[in-house]
């Protein structure tokens, strides 16, 4: 008896599969020669090239995006009984390495149309006990700086998004005191894990040096002068984010690609808008997120998201508002409602977008979109 013939499975599209070539394979390969597994001269000349491309002071590289903003909070001295002000629409992490420092994250609301931080609203909470703010990026878009600044209070940008992002003509990596980017696998410099932090202040790049790992030599002997943490960054890992660094322009070039098609296709589909980008910034295209007005759309994000699942299209949420979130729930029950935030975290859902995707793997997402759309708007 002859087997019946199954149907071909579609081939998936990833969310965002690595842009890794052979370039990264003979870095690492290289470094592992070296005999330099931990932090070495790969680490330092990351450092170096990041300050460089950024227009920074300082660099300093550790162990992820997520030590990179704890560390940035201790080296301003934030503790037990400060508050630390930023967005609810972002990774918890963002908001957990406040809780690290033994201070209080307080969330303001964000902005309709990018849903980064609203100035307006961080303005109001302003108070003594504010000891940060943390402006985080969204989708590679930057936050209005400005008004944030004039606020007078140090700024640790989460720059995770942004590492080629522009804040009316100035690079983000040198406006604030502070900067946090994250190498993680699908970021834009991605190594797998790793981060930056870049300052133009001094005595912020001495308290991370000091931070970020325990050991420091004086002679044969060793002494410390702070209970340093363990997060520098491995040579090996630097060496995959030095060879991501010198493809920015090429993948740029592919992000800016995949994202028009977006943009043109999605301008076609009632109830589903892209978040803004301001023609004023450049945007780092680290994400594509679309807002579904289920009035419109025929369905709720979660019914697109599970269709497009289900077209072997692969998604995903950024973010679900962290003051929602248990802990955060739990641990502050009394919080305000964020009524931007909290309407958009069921809105919105991030679609496949990597340098790693094909110009047709974009068309195939595309195309289920459409008819995912046609379905619930039938
Ligand atoms: C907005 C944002 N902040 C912080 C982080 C933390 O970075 P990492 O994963 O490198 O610790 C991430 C994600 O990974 C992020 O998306």
């Amino acid at each position: 008896m002859q087997k019946p013939k199954s149907s071909p499975k579609p081939k998936l599209v990833g969310f965002q599969p690595p842009a890794i070539g052979e370039e990264e394979i003979a870095a690492v390969t290289e470094t592992l020669r070296s005999g330099w597994l931990t932090t070495g001269p790969r680490a330092a000349e990351l450092e170096k090239r990041f300050a460089d491309y950024v227009g920074a002071r300082h660099t300093l590289a550790v162990s992820s995006g997520t030590a990179a903003l704890h560390l940035a909070l201790l080296a301003l001295r934030v503790g037990p009984g400060d508050e630390v002000i930023t967005s609810p629409i972002t990774w918890p992490a963002t908001a957990n390495v406040v809780v690290h420092a033994g201070a209080t994250p307080v969330f303001a609301d964000v902005r309709e149309g990018d849903l980064n931080i609203d100035p307006a609203d961080v303005a109001t909470l302003v108070g003594e006990r504010t000891k940060a703010i943390i402006p985080v990026h969204l989708a590679g878009q930057p936050c209005d700086l400005d008004p944030i600044h004039a606020l007078g209070v140090p700024v640790v940008e989460d720059a995770a998004h942004a590492a080629e992002s522009e804040y009316r003509g100035r690079k983000i990596g040198a406006l604030s005191d502070v900067t946090c980017f994250s190498l993680y696998a699908t970021k834009n410099i991605a190594a797998g894990e790793g981060g930056l932090i870049a300052t133009d202040r001094d005595d912020l790049a001495e308290a991370v040096q000091n931070l970020r790992l325990m050991r420091r030599s004086h002679g044969s002997l060793y002494d410390i002068s702070v209970p340093g943490y363990k997060a520098n960054l491995s040579d090996i890992l630097a060496a995959i984010a030095l060879c991501q660094l010198d493809k920015i322009p090429r993948h740029t070039e592919i992000r800016r690609r995949h994202v028009a098609a977006y943009d043109a296709a999605v301008a076609e589909l009632a109830g589903i808008e892209p978040l803004d980008r301001d023609p004023r910034d450049r945007h780092a295209l680290h994400l594509y997120i679309i807002r579904i007005d289920s009035s419109r759309a025929g369905g709720t994000r979660d019914d697109y998201q599970r269709a497009l699942g289900e077209a072997g299209i692969q998604t995903s949420i950024h973010f679900l508002p962290v003051h929602r979130l248990t802990w955060y729930r739990e641990r502050f029950p009394d919080q305000r409602s964020l009524p931007v935030a909290e309407r958009a975290g069921g809105e919105i859902l991030s679609l496949p977008l990597s340098p790693a995707h094909s110009d047709e793997d974009i068309a195939r997402t595309i195309d289920a979109l459409g008819c995912v759309h046609a379905a619930f708007t039938a």
